[in-house]
């Protein structure tokens, strides 16, 4: 008789087993919709759950009384053994602007330990504060404690990753990935921590960067805009330029929305209310390092478009004035007088960065990865006006109207502050 339960016995274990799953959340990280008062969360779990973030307005303890849902997506990585993974998005809609909230994300098959961050600021009457870089991975991320450090302190009311995450996000079936993103909750579970794709991202058409994050706009985070305070910023993909094979029409699909996008950014109402024009994206136009990168060649792809001169992005940016051009890719720091066409046009010799006629460019690309730092070649350029071969970061913070202050962090000099400049449009 107890013969014949085994096989039920069996059943029953197999049910249970099944039942038995991964559901914690982790990997948590926010972003911004680019609508006022919204805030997207983001996180992952290794078997599906339902998509809950439960929060509250500080100060207060926790009551997570207030609810919104989202949406489960399932990301299969394109490596060997086709990992799944869930990735939750919930978007928390009529936040106060300036408010501090208490969040946890989940369900109730787990939740997620608690984190705060505080509502952007609505209109462009106040000073937003970045924390800008590129190219951080697992190892040798030098600046990860000072920026988990100082966004704690709330010193940044959004961080900008500008390409390259982790080296690489699909290695080891996506796992160092998985470990990425665990790495940077403690900085991007309390502020937007907006993006765009680096080289490093490009394995199975950049899947684990499209579904990794949540961007504004509908491409998959490779191209969106968002308007900060008194400035607009532009992300975009300087990889649709170099691995056509995923598509040549993308580059037209981009440099046509770039050129909308600019056109209604630079109209009057648009500018009077936000003067500054800021674009992101990961290899830079110019660059003086020892190494045979695009931005070493006097005729960068980026700047000057595919053979033929088609898409060429420096002449665009020109056109619509833009004020600011972040970059990274370069395991350096190096800072641009302002320049087009490789030409160098200062404000005034005695304030080069007060109404400059052409548009600034900063790379910042060391904030530590395993190929460690890029030198510079020796020769001197004349439109680059400082090189710095430290790991750091870069703060920028847009104060107002005119004056945008920039400050490069070295984390091999404890923190000092090793590049400091205003950018000034004083002309109204
Ligand atoms: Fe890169």
């Amino acid at each position: 008789m107890w013969v014949s339960i085994l096989p039920l016995w069996g059943a029953i274990m197999c049910v249970s087993g099944a039942s038995i799953g991964w559901y914690q959340p982790e990997q948590v990280h926010l972003s911004y919709t680019g609508h006022p008062r919204t805030m997207t969360v983001t996180w992952s779990t290794f078997n599906w759950t339902p998509s809950v973030v439960e929060f509250n307005p500080l100060p207060g303890p926790p009551s997570f009384n207030l609810t919104a849902y989202g949406s489960t997506d399932l990301f299969v990585d394109g490596g060997p053994k086709h990992r799944k993974i869930f990735i939750h998005r919930v978007t928390l809609e009529n936040l106060k602007p300036g408010q501090k909230y208490v969040y946890h994300c989940g369900s109730s098959l787990g939740w997620s330990p608690q984190f705060y961050f505080r509502v952007l600021q609505d209109g462009s009457s106040w000073g937003p504060r970045l924390a800008v870089y590129g190219d951080m991975g697992n190892d040798n991320a030098q600046s990860l404690s000072r920026l988990q450090k100082e966004t704690q302190m709330e010193m940044y009311d959004a961080i900008l990753h500008v390409g390259d995450f982790a080296y690489d996000m699909d290695e080891d079936d996506a796992q160092v990935g998985d470990e990425f993103m665990r790495q940077i909750e403690s900085v991007a579970a309390y502020v937007p921590y907006m993006t765009c794709p680096g080289n490093h991202e490009e394995a199975y058409n950049f899947s684990n960067y499209r579904n990794r994050f949540t961007m504004p706009g509908n491409t998959d985070g490779l191209w969106y805009s968002w308007d900060l305070g008194p400035a607009h910023i532009i992300s975009f993909s300087t990889e649709v330029y170099f691995y056509l094979k995923y598509g040549r029409e993308l580059v037209a699909q981009q440099y046509q929305w770039l050129q909308k996008d600019l056109q209604e950014a630079s109209s009057w109402t648009h500018r009077s209310e936000r003067p500054w024009i800021i674009t992101m994206a990961h290899r830079p136009m110019y660059c003086t390092n020892f190494d045979r990168d695009d931005c070493v060649k006097p005729d960068s792809t980026v700047r000057t478009g595919l053979p033929g001169g088609q898409y060429a992005l420096e002449d665009l940016f020109y056109k619509y004035g833009v004020d600011l051009e972040m970059w990274a890719h370069e395991h350096s720091y190096e800072r641009m007088w302002p320049v087009y066409n490789s030409t160098v046009y200062k404000g005034s010799p005695q304030a080069p960065y007060t109404n400059p006629p052409a548009p600034v460019h900063i790379t910042t690309g060391s904030a530590g990865c395993r190929e460690r730092l890029d030198p510079f070649f020796p020769l001197h350029r004349e439109w680059s006006a400082v090189r710095i071969e430290d790991y750091g970061f870069t703060r920028i913070h847009i104060a107002n109207k005119t004056h945008i202050h920039i400050q490069q962090v070295s984390d091999d000099r404890d923190g000092e502050i090793v590049d400091d400049i205003w950018l000034i449009k004083d002309k109204r």
